[in-house]
């Protein structure tokens, strides 16, 4: 992986050589087993991650130990549980390189992060005529929640084109930034080509223009190091269950100037300083934002999955991620037949492909029966789909506990899957 100035990754063979795989592997319990009676291989991880033991035992210690609501009870399991909870807030602030705690708002991931974000700035900000820009690589997440919104303000949704290679058109994506545009929302990684896109500059060119800008980072956050004050964007959402935390966990930052003039999201419990049926005052901030009793134990797994990731250390997992995105790129290059969709200079951890004359499916089919995990169909990005002229591809997504070994693993079965539909 070459990765652009938002993102610094040392590639310095230091880090390399300071990643040692194997110890890796045997933090992750699922990865020991057979499937189908062959060792399991598991190349899904940008579907979803697995999960090292020292997650495993942080969420069963706080069940067995620390559980309780928190921010309500004066006793001493509730006062544990709120501060193991606010503990592993100031962990994602951290990690994401937020300024404030304040900005950090727990939720069930990426998805709700992008729809708190257009249900409240976005219905609050865009209105009839304006628009919402966005681009040909997007996961569902990221232009389903936009479209509601358009369509309940007669707003226009704006679509960013990508070349053959899944790079941003970067000259068509500035023209489309106008005047109407209200808010612009990308992914920082393509989940379906593993294009990592210039966000950097992006965020430049639509700040030059008094314009925000929304960062979906749930393929990111795996495998690059984070910095929302370097890049300067005002959104950045990330999923806890790709990152090797639980699911149905994750955590939106918000630029603190902005988040103080987004209404509400959600009514309930928390959220709120006082009720009466005459009138509500919100609490502060990031509670006004995190209605009703939330992921408690979810957040102490992330904060947890995030202590691990800091202790291999970003930039050595990039620099060790790199080198196997490098091999298996040229070994399934060379598997005859085989068109690789998502050939970006700059990429993380993805390898997407179609076999001639195979569906994707049958190729999922026959690499699960060799015990080997990779996901195919559109991936949540059937626009990407389209503008490959595909319904589906396969593919195989890298995480940091995978080996060259998988990928020989891989670049074999395929050879299995030739003979049997060739
Ligand atoms: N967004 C997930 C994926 O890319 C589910 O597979």
């Amino acid at each position: 992986m070459t990765v652009s100035s938002n993102a610094e990754i040392s590639t310095s063979s230091l880090s390399k050589r300071d990643f040692d795989v194997e110890r890796v592997r045997g933090d992750f319990p699922g990865l020991h087993q057979m499937v189908h009676e062959k060792p399991l291989v598991y190349l899904d991880s940008a579907a979803s991650a697995q999960k090292p033991q020292q997650v495993i035992d942080a969420l069963s210690h706080f069940y067995a130990h620390d559980y309780a609501n928190i921010h309500r009870g004066v006793h001493e399991l509730s006062q544990r549980a709120t501060k193991a909870y606010e503990n592993a807030r100031l962990k994602v602030q951290r990690f994401m390189g937020a300024r404030s705690e304040r900005e950090i708002i727990f939720l069930r991931g990426t998805t709700e992060g992008i729809n708190l974000v257009a249900q409240t700035y976005g219905r609050a900000n865009v209105s009839e005529g304006d628009e919402v820009l966005i681009t040909t690589m997007e996961h569902h997440s990221n232009i389903v929640p936009w479209q509601m919104l358009c369509e309940e303000k007669g707003a226009r949704l704006v679509v960013g084109p990508i070349d053959d290679r899944g790079e941003l058109d970067m000259d068509a994506f500035e023209e489309l930034i106008g005047p109407r545009t209200k808010l612009v929302a990308l992914g920082h990684v393509s989940n379906a080509l593993g294009t990592i896109n210039p966000v950097k500059e992006i965020i430049e060119l639509a700040h030059e223009r008094g314009i925000p800008v929304l960062l979906d980072g749930a393929q990111a956050a795996p495998h690059i190091s984070l910095d929302v004050v370097d890049l300067d964007c005002d959104f950045y959402t990330i999923s806890g269950h790709k990152m090797f935390g639980p699911s149905g966990i994750g955590a939106l930052y918000v630029r603190e100037s902005i988040l103080e003039k987004m209404p509400p999201y959600q009514g309930g419990g928390d959220m709120i300083s006082s009720v009466s049926f005459e009138k509500t005052t919100y609490n502060r901030l990031p509670f006004r934002f995190e209605a009703g009793t939330p992921n408690i134990a979810g957040a102490v797994g992330l904060g947890a999955a995030i202590d691990y990731l800091n202790e291999l250390g970003m930039e050595s997992i990039a620099a060790y991620e790199e080198e196997l995105l490098d091999y298996g790129t040229e070994a399934l290059r060379a598997v005859p037949g085989l068109r690789m969709i998502g050939e970006a200079s700059n990429k993380a951890s993805v390898l997407s492909f179609v076999l001639e004359g195979i569906h994707p499916h049958d190729i999922g089919t026959i690499l699960d029966q060799e015990g080997i995990a990779v996901r195919t169909g559109h991936h949540c990005a059937q626009p990407v789909m389209d503008r490959f002229g595909l319904a589906a591809t396969a593919r195989a997504s890298l995480a940091l506990y995978n080996t060259r070994g998988d990928i020989d693993r891989l670049i074999h079965a395929l050879e299995t899957v030739r003979k049997v539909f060739g």
